[in-house]
């Protein structure tokens, strides 16, 4: 195992009853946050939350079955964190795929309770001789999860380098849905996307986006809200956002999902990812000395 083991990371940030350190099979450590309205799993490797589970409605995250817990390795599900690069590196293939933060092992800074009784976490990741070799600049990022009725992800990018930082980033959250073919997502009508399954080409979005193939779309200047319109889970997940401007919408479909080594053959027909953050024309420059924010708030709303 990399990092503390669970037992010295409860005896600096454990909350009795309402957050605890645990190791997940491949030993790799992970959270458990609790309160009486919900539950959430947060992993360390990659800051990555792996479950958000309000009481009395079904699983919020989907994580695939078939996800890998290995050191170094994408979890498939939950929220990854894509930084400083969104999708393949801009000019070298080799370079993994949505950065390398969210293969990272990062470090507890602090636990916490609101006042309203959530509970909170804060990760922390800066940069070291490994992430320079792939990207050569200082950064700071902190990453604070709060569990309440609704779960909170805020990510903090700080420039401590005396350079501009430019990059791209995604809370690439993959969200449980009954039926993907009966659910719509409300609130994107009208906004301009780069079609990734269709080489790039900008398109408009007609009415809500719905999903019948394999779906890549990064919508551009996004709106700060959206809602995912759940019609077999009779749900409606909200996402709002500050300091977002690319909203994401992403189904891999039959063959693509065959593909992936660590998805589930029929797990298409239950997941969707709505990720929000900055990507392509939308990149962020964080000027030296400054802090970036990106804010994802979800919560679900039952319809009778
Ligand atoms: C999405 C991208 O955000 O992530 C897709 O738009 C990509 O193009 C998907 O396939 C999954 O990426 P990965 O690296 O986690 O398999």
């Amino acid at each position: 195992m990399n990092g503390p083991s669970p037992l010295s990371l409860n005896e600096h940030f454990a909350i009795p009853g309402q957050l605890t350190f645990v190791a997940r099979a491949g030993g790799l450590p992970l959270a458990e946050l609790r309160t009486p309205d919900a539950t959430a799993q947060v992993a360390l490797q990659g800051a990555q939350v792996l479950a958000f589970h309000p009481q009395g409605s079904a699983p919020v995250l989907f994580l695939s079955r078939r996800a890998i817990y290995a050191p170094a390795t994408a979890i498939r599900g939950g929220i990854p964190l894509c930084w400083p690069w969104f999708g393949p590196h801009p000019t070298d293939p080799t370079k993994p795929q949505h950065g390398f933060v969210r293969t990272a092992a990062w470090s507890v800074l602090a636990s916490g309770l609101r006042e309203d009784g959530a509970v909170w976490l804060r990760l922390e990741l800066t940069d070291s001789p490994t992430t320079r070799a792939l990207w050569p600049y200082p950064f700071r990022l902190t990453l604070t999860v709060t569990v309440s009725r609704a779960l909170r992800v805020e990510l903090e990018v700080h420039n401590p380098g005396d350079a501009p930082l430019a990059c791209t980033e995604a809370l690439h959250t993959y969200y449980h849905v009954g039926s993907v073919t009966a659910t719509a997502v409300q609130g994107l009508e009208g906004v301009a996307y780069a079609d990734k399954v269709d080489d790039g080409r900008r398109k408009y979005q007609a009415g809500p986006v719905t999903v019948a193939g394999e779906t890549d779309r990064v919508y551009l200047d996004a709106p700060p809200a959206c809602v995912i319109d759940d019609a077999q889970l009779q749900r409606r997940i909200h996402v709002t956002t500050a300091g977002s401007h690319s909203t994401v919408i992403w189904n891999p479909w039959v063959e693509k999902g065959r593909q992936m080594r660590d998805f589930g053959a029929d797990e298409y027909a239950h997941m969707l990812c709505v990720e929000v953050g900055n990507a392509l024309d939308n990149q962020v420059v964080v000027a030296p000395g400054d802090t970036h924010q990106l804010l994802l708030t979800t919560w679900v709303e039952p319809v009778a």
